[in-house]
C-alpha cells in the first residue's frame, strides 16, 4: 500500500515517536509518505467553492501539491496532539484542504493515533474519534486502527518502549 501519514504536530516528541515507530515498521512492506503539517505552506480554506471539489485549490501555496500526495494514498494516517479538545490547527488546515479534491478521496484506509496530556479516558479522545468516524462514513473510509496515548513530557513516548513496539507491530502487520 502507498500510506501517506499526516503528522499534526510541530515539534519532535510524543506524537513524532508515534509516527516514526509506526513508519518503521509499515515501511518494510509498504510506501510511505510523511506530511509534517507545520512545514508545509498550506492556507487555510476560503470556502471560495472555485474548486468544486474536484479541481484543487486556487491557492498559490502547497495545498494542491499536500492534497495529491493524499489523494495517491490507499490508506491515511492522522497523527495528532490534542490541543484544546481537538486535533491541531495545522492538522485541520490541511484536512479542510481535501475539500478541494473531497470527490477524489473516497474508498481508503485509514488510521488515528491521538496524543494528549490526560487519561485516555477522557471525552477529548471520544470527541476526535466521532470527527473522524463521521468523516470517514462520509467518504466510505474504513477504519483500520485508533490508538491513544497519555502522555505529557516530550519524550515520553520515545521512552516507552512498549508503545514504540506496540507501533512498530502494528505498521508492519499493514499490507
Ligand atoms: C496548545 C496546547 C493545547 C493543549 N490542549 C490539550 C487538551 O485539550 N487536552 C490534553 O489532554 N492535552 C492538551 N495539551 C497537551 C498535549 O496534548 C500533550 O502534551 C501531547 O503529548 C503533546 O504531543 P506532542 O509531543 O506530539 O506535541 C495541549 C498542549 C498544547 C501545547
Amino acid at each position: 500500500m502507498k500510506i501517506v501519514i499526516l503528522n499534526g504536530s510541530a515539534r519532535k516528541g510524543n506524537t513524532y515517536a508515534c509516527v516514526k515507530a509506526f513508519s518503521e515498521g509499515a515501511g518494510v512492506e509498504n510506501e510511505i509518505d510523511i506530511i509534517e503539517a507545520d512545514k508545509v505552506d498550506v492556507s487555510p480554506c476560503k470556502g471560495c467553492g472555485a474548486c468544486i471539489c474536484t479541481n484543487g485549490c486556487v491557492a498559490k501555496d502547497d495545498s494542491n501539491a499536500v492534497v495529491d500526495r493524499i489523494v495517491a494514498a490507499d490508506m491515511i494516517v492522522f497523527a495528532s496532539p490534542i490541543y484544546w479538545w481537538g486535533i491541531t490547527g495545522q492538522l485541520k488546515t490541511i484536512i479542510d484542504k481535501c475539500y478541494c479534491r473531497g470527490t477524489h478521496l473516497k474508498n481508503k484506509k485509514y488510521g488515528l493515533i491521538l496524543c494528549a496530556g490526560s487519561p485516555t479516558d477522557d471525552i477529548e479522545y471520544e470527541l476526535i474519534k466521532k470527527q473522524f468516524d463521521e468523516m470517514g462514513r462520509y467518504l466510505a473510509w474504513d477504519m483500520v486502527f485508533y490508538k491513544k496515548y497519555y502522555a505529557n513530557g516530550k519524550d515520553e513516548i520515545a521512552n516507552k518502549p512498549q508503545i514504540i513496539s506496540e507501533l512498530k507491530a502494528l505498521g508492519s502487520s499493514l499490507r
